[in-house]
């Protein structure tokens, strides 16, 4: 991931339903008693404790050396690792991730870290953003940097597959894949879209001065009010995630 800052404390006040609404993907994973589990991108650790408090014994780890503190705070046994350079070996019952894989954008080394890490038969469970994920918002993104040529070249730092390209990619490095789908998901904010933007686009405006990143929010939910606004309502924004499970063939 590049350029993107992470802030652990605004992180929970204002995206504390990134893990909110992680249940359907915990569910999924099934945790069991006991099992080695690796989170790949634990983020602050709020579900990496309901891995804990099911019993399994697990290893957080995430890019961002902020939320790795913010989840060692809890108790919880977190590391700062790249998901693109995992260098464990056949050590885990199952890994699992939630929100975080969208920001590894060479799909393939995640991959092939994480079918070493797992044990023979071990499970992949995970969700997030698939194709077509917060379109609406990085279209108005997109129209904000064409209007403004001196804020330089738009570059997304997100991966958002779909699921048939996703399943391909799972097969390649060896997985077999019980299920997967995109499941659209708008998702309410507790704020501002603009507070949305400065958590989770810190990445696309780190070269803005603050009167352009000021500029560009603002531009951004003019574009998008109509779509992603509703008064009395607040804001929401239409997320689309990729939940899927696989095992680690023999
Ligand atoms: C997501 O969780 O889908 C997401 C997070 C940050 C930016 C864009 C999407």
């Amino acid at each position: 991931m590049t350029g993107q800052r992470w802030n652990p404390e605004r992180y929970r006040s204002d995206a504390g339903f990134v893990a909110e609404l992680g249940q359907p993907v915990l569910e999924l994973l099934d945790p069991q008693a006991e099992e080695a589990i690796l989170d790949l991108g634990c983020g602050d650790g709020t579900l990496t404790a309901k891995l804990v408090a099911a019993g399994a014994r697990v290893l957080g780890v995430d890019a961002s050396p902020a939320m790795v503190e913010a989840a060692r705070e809890q108790g919880l046994d977190a590391h700062v690792v790249d998901g693109h350079a995992l260098a464990f070996n056949a050590e885990f019952d199952a890994v699992f991730s939630n929100a975080a894989l969208h920001w590894m954008t060479d799909p393939d080394a995640v991959l092939a870290g994480v079918g070493r890490a797992l044990r023979a038969g071990g499970r992949f469970v995970g969700e997030f953003g698939g194709a077509g994920n917060v379109q609406a918002v990085i279209d108005a993104m997109e129209a904000s940097f064409a209007a403004h040529p001196e804020f330089g070249p738009f570059d997304l730092p997100w991966y958002f597959p779909t699921a048939e390209a996703y399943a391909e990619r799972l097969r390649a490095h060896g997985f077999r894949v019980e299920r997967i789908g995109l499941h659209p998901r708008p998702t309410p904010l507790p704020g501002e879209l603009s507070t949305w933007l400065a958590i989770f686009a810190d990445a696309i405006t780190t070269r803005l001065d603050d009167t352009q990143r000021a500029r560009f929010a603002s531009e951004v939910m003019a574009f998008t009010r109509e779509r992603l606004h509703t008064p009395g309502h607040g804001w929401h924004v239409d997320y689309v995630r990729l939940r899927f499970a696989a095992v680690r063939d023999a």
